[in-house]
């Protein structure tokens, strides 16, 4: 006894088979179109320290993260807040965060700034926070930790902050993002 095949059936199943996958297509595009409700842009050009913190931010939440040197046309103001995360260079954010800021206007109304730096524990994000506030943008929070520093004569001793950011400084980060999603309205 073979079994009884229609192509009336084969055509049925098909049809479904192709609606299904369709479905699954849309479902998928869709996902992968919403964004995160925080933009993260940031610069890290000495040993990737930023880098570390804001990957291993978008790991654990829902966060969008920009390279400031790859980004092309994108209306930021969809965002509910906008962070900016940097190395230190000669006690600023990276010259790059201050150049999107000058020619960036379609911007969220709050912000926040992440950096790592070699000494730790300054006031290093005055300055950025103050182009902020010149561009009508409210810094809601300021997160800071050590980033592993050989900058000039310090490659001679090894280096300072050689094992940060560590685990402890990673899930401070995650914390206060944490943090910033509850801040931001
Ligand atoms: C050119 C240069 C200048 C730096 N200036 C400072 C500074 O003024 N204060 C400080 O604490 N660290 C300074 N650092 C150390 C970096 O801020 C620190 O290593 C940071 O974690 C680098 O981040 P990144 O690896 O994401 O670029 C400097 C590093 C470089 C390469």
């Amino acid at each position: 006894m073979g079994y009884d095949f229609h192509t009336d059936d084969a055509q049925a199943d098909n049809g479904t088979f192709c609606k299904y996958i369709l479905e699954q297509g849309i479902e998928r595009i869709r996902g992968e179109q919403q964004m995160a409700d925080i933009a993260i842009i940031y610069q890290s050009v000495h040993h990737g320290n930023t880098k570390k913190v804001v990957e291993k931010i978008q790991e654990a939440l829902d966060v969008d993260l920009y390279p400031v040197t790859q980004i092309e046309t994108t209306d930021f103001s969809k965002y509910k807040g906008i962070g900016f995360a940097s190395g230190i260079y000669m006690s600023k954010m990276h010259p790059s965060l201050f150049d999107f800021l000058k020619k960036e206007n379609k911007l969220p109304r709050q912000a926040f700034i992440l950096y790592t730096s070699g000494s730790g524990g300054k006031n290093y994000a005055k300055k950025y926070v103050e182009t902020l506030k010149k561009k009508g943008i409210e810094t809601v929070g300021v997160f800071e930790c050590r980033g592993y520093d050989t900058y000039g004569p310090l490659k001679w001793i090894g280096g300072i902050a050689k094992n940060h950011p560590d685990e402890k400084d990673l899930k401070r980060a995650i914390e206060f993002i944490e943090d910033m999603k509850e801040k931001l309205c």
